[in-house]
């Protein structure tokens, strides 16, 4: 049975002590099913996070890192970093880190190698623009950045990847993708998994949605038979927000 997930992105928000009282007010909220729960905090709060929520349900995840074990990267942080204070899911590839900080599918590829070769798991996300959507192109733009970016993989590797479908018109924007938009569109993915690796794998991978989930919409969207869960932006900075999604399955 794949797992349900739901990730929170807090992006780049909350400072120490932000970061302190919502941890704080999470530990407060009960988990009523069996998904997993992570948070992904800045890179200056993971090792504080990663402490306060030792021994909780709430796995501590990581937004970005760079593919070099290390080395002259100013301003990187290397898979063994991450490891070294706890952390053993990172996020890739989510389309602010395309955007604004130029990643493309064959870096991506890169920081995907590097993550696995160190144990950890991927939060892999990607997802169609409007304009591609408009021109029917969505299929297309997400087969070929989950071709680019993880076709190279052997099976075995995606045990440890967790696909995230996150359509680049409904982060931040309000706007969702319908539960059905978001369903054919998971169903795509499955069915690429399953072309180029078989049913037997496909059907284990989580693929998470992404783009303006809220407690208002998280049940419909979690009740389509291939959304595994959720990669949660702006509803994640507020704990009862965030637990009211993770209790929507
Ligand atoms: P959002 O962000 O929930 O604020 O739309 C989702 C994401 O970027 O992962």
């Amino acid at each position: 049975m794949r797992k349900q997930i739901v990730a929170g992105n807090w992006k780049m928000n909350n400072d120490l002590a932000q970061t302190e009282a919502l941890i704080s007010a999470l530990k407060n909220q009960t988990k009523t099913t069996d998904a997993e729960v992570m948070i992904a905090p800045t890179a200056t709060n993971l090792w504080q996070a990663y402490n306060a929520l030792k021994g909780t349900q709430i796995e501590v995840i990581a937004q970005n890192m760079h593919f070099a074990e290390n080395g002259a990267y100013t301003g990187e942080i290397s898979a063994s970093m991450l490891k070294s204070i706890g952390v053993n899911t990172v996020i890739l590839g989510h389309s602010e880190r395309r955007e604004y900080f130029n990643e493309t599918d064959e870096l991506l590829a890169k920081k995907v190698d590097a993550a696995l070769a160190k144990g950890m798991r991927v939060i892999f996300c990607f997802g169609e623009e409007l304009a591609d959507r408009k021109a029917g192109k969505e299929e297309a733009v997400v087969g070929s950045q989950i071709k680019n970016a993880l076709f190279h993989l052997n099976a075995a590797a995606f045990q440890n990847i967790v696909l995230a479908y996150e359509p680049v018109w409904a982060i931040g924007t309000g706007e969702t993708a319908s539960p059905e938009q978001a369903q054919d569109m998971h169903a795509f993915i499955r069915a690429t998994l399953a072309d180029k690796y078989g049913n037997d794998i496909a059907d284990e991978v989580s693929i998470l949605y992404g783009g303006s989930v809220k407690p208002a919409n998280a049940e419909e969207i979690f009740s389509k038979p291939d959304v595994d869960g959720g990669l949660i932006g702006g509803a994640a900075l507020n704990a009862d927000d965030f637990f009211a999604i993770v209790n929507a399955f």
